[in-house]
């Protein structure tokens, strides 16, 4: 069967991490977020985390030349070979860019982008609510996706934290951000003919349906 190349594109708490966790029990494919490795090189105090940390904290983007090498490199490890799930990347068109030209020097293609759309004050709410174990990445959420035992990770029990980009005026930084950096990559794929939008407002089961049925048209037309 074909690659499976696929770009999860949309604003802070969209909810791209909790769909590639889906994607990746679907598929078994690699997830690589680009928050998840630049916050446990912040937390493993690495010269990456060293570098990338006063952006996060901001709610700024840490600058292309630190983090597409990084990113780029991943993608052509053993296990993306059948493909890769990209939570968090691209950001830039210039990072868009270069993704594009590392695939086709591998003559290697992305099969689809998915917009998970979701407005300014959805997220703001979604992202309040926001709890995360460090140890296994299980994303919560204290109204919309609870754990069993409050404050406690379901699967090993551990300590759930806020995130510390997470405070209101931080989030509201990283919307600006979203928006004045990232969103032009919507027509940049959509020229492209890659873009497909995922209603984002939907509950997770729902967006994770429309996610998997998108993919299998993905596929069909793949094969055409
Ligand atoms: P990163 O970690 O990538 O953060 P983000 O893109 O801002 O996305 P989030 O992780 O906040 O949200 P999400 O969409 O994954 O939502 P989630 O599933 O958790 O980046 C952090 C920082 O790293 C950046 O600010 C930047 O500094 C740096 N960085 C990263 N990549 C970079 C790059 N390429 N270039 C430069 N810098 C980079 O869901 C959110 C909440 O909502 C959860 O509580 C969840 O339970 C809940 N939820 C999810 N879906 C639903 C639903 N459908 N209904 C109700 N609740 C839901």
């Amino acid at each position: 069967m074909a690659e499976l190349n696929l770009i999860l594109l949309g604003p802070p708490g969209a909810g791209k991490g909790t769909q590639a966790t889906n994607l990746t029990a679907d598929f078994g494919l690699p997830h690589i977020a680009t928050g998840d490795i630049l916050r446990a090189a912040v937390a493993g105090e690495t010269d990456l985390g060293k570098e990338a940390k006063r952006f996060m904290d901001a709610g700024d983007l840490v600058p292309d030349s630190v983090i597409t090498g990084v990113i780029l490199e991943r993608v052509a490890e053993d296990d993306a070979r059948d493909g890769f799930v990209l939570d968090g990347f691209p950001r830039t068109v210039d990072q868009a860019d270069s993704l594009g030209k590392e695939l086709e020097a591998r003559e290697r293609r992305l099969t689809g982008v998915l917009l998970i759309d979701t407005p300014d004050d959805v997220v703001i709410k979604r992202i309040s609510g926001r709890r995360v174990s460090r140890k296994t990445g299980r994303i919560y959420h204290v109204d919309f996706d609870p754990p069993t035992h409050e404050g406690r990770c379901d699967v090993d029990g551990s300590e759930l934290i806020q995130r510390d980009d997470d405070r209101e005026e931080t989030v509201r930084k990283r919307l600006v951000v979203y928006h004045e950096q990232t969103e032009p990559l919507i027509a940049y794929y959509e020229d492209l003919g890659l873009l497909r939008r995922i209603d984002g407002t939907r509950s997770p089961s729902e967006v994770h349906a429309h996610i998997r049925a998108t993919i299998a048209t993905l596929r069909l037309e793949d094969e055409l």
